[in-house]
């Protein structure tokens, strides 16, 4: 835009040496790039914040023994790392809502980013919302993994929220999550939620006998969610359309709120909006040595998804390096600098003859997005 009307003037001469200044502070400058840098496709007004939800189970009582310590640990570390990764790209205000099942648990999480720089900090807030289930459904409280199913009573529990991005603790994001955001400004009139192609299991599965959303089904790890719009969803409202699918299809669920949440879908496929792969990439994308996401082999992935352990474990070391890079990194240091140890670990990952290090782009494929938004910072 500026570019445009620069062009218009007389003196190109003026404009050639405020662009380079403008370049060069941009350049030297560690801070997020400002708003309207960021949206070089879809020219979306940066929104005044982005709203996620958080939902941080453990369980209490005797059943807490080693292992499920050591999960809410590790959860809580990668929470850590995706706050990093988000405040670090974004140019706006991030709120986290977050449902946990003890006060001391929310504690933990919010203290995370006590030691983040404070410019960072004060882009970023919370909210604490207790685990809720109505008296009559508290038996699915603790049916699959603890509070999986919390989800689909979200929204009763926030009536004066618009709108919400649910999100798993285990992604990171390697394109501003405004840019997630702005998803919600494409849905059709109708469109409440939006999520991506699973892009396996569902209909290649033995274990798998629910009827479920598109080609592939959904993965339910990252969910736009349209509040407003859920109240008045068919069959007598969101909670309610969901509890009759969870009702019919209760013994063949096998995975929870992703396999409720596929079966609804199914029935009401014009209310959701397909997100693209690349806004959830996970190891199932790749591990075959083919590249399941035509739109992360392009541009590369835009937010990744380190389900099935992937950034606890090195099944997969290509894309756990790309977490490790996120663990190490200071926010206030420069994303220039993140990208060269990006590149770097990415090289340094040792190569399996099976998975995702098989495609000859991988390194490509997990570092795009990163380039392009240097790119796009630099060049105005
Ligand atoms: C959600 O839907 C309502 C009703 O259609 C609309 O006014 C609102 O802008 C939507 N929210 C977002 C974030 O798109």
């Amino acid at each position: 835009m500026l570019y445009r009307l620069c062009l218009k003037r007389r003196d190109a001469l003026l404009f050639l040496v405020l662009c380079g200044l403008v370049c060069l502070h941009l350049l030297l400058d560690d801070q997020p790039a400002a708003g309207l840098l960021d949206h070089q496709d879809d020219l979306q007004p940066l929104p005044k914040e982005v709203v996620f939800l958080l939902i941080l189970c453990q369980v209490d009582g005797p059943a807490e023994g080693h292992a499920m310590a050591s999960a809410v640990t590790r959860q809580l570390q990668q929470t850590r790392v995706l706050l990093t990764s988000a405040l670090a790209l974004t140019a706006t205000r991030l709120r986290f809502i977050v449902v946990a099942d003890s006060e001391e648990l929310y504690s933990k999480l919010v203290a995370l980013s006590t030691d983040f720089p404070p410019q960072y900090r004060d882009k970023l807030s919370f909210e604490y919302l207790p685990v809720w289930y109505p008296n009559d459904r508290l038996y699915m409280r603790n049916m699959f993994r603890e509070c999986a199913t919390e989800r689909l009573f979200v929204p009763a529990m926030l009536p004066k929220e618009d709108a919400i991005i649910y999100i798993d603790t285990d992604f990171v994001f390697l394109r501003p999550p405004e840019d997630l955001w702005a998803h919600f400004h494409k849905f059709d009139s109708v469109q409440v939620a939006a999520m991506a192609p699973c892009l396996y299991h569902y209909g290649t599965s033995k274990n798998s006998q629910v009827p479920f959303y598109g080609p592939t089904g959904l993965n339910a790890g990252v969910m736009h969610m349209n509040l407003t719009r859920m109240k008045s969803f068919p069959d007598g409202g969101w909670l309610e359309a969901n509890l009759l699918v969870f009702d019919k299809w209760r013994d063949a669920i096998v995975l929870a709120d992703q396999d409720i949440l596929n079966i609804l879908f199914h029935k009401h496929p014009t209310l959701l909006y397909e997100l693209g792969c690349e806004w959830n990439f996970r190891l199932f994308q790749c591990r075959d040595g083919e590249n399941a996401c035509p739109a992360a082999a392009a541009e590369g992935v835009a937010l990744l998804h380190g389900n099935a352990l992937t950034f606890a474990t090195d099944r997969e070391p290509k894309i756990k390096a790309v977490y490790d890079t996120w663990d190490q990194h200071e926010l206030g240091t420069s994303i220039a600098a993140l990208y060269a140890s990006l590149r770097q670990n990415l090289r340094d990952a040792t190569i399996s003859a099976q998975g995702c290090s098989m495609l000859p782009d991988i390194d490509d494929v997990l570092s795009l997005q990163l380039l392009s938004f240097l790119k796009r910072k630099n060049a105005l």
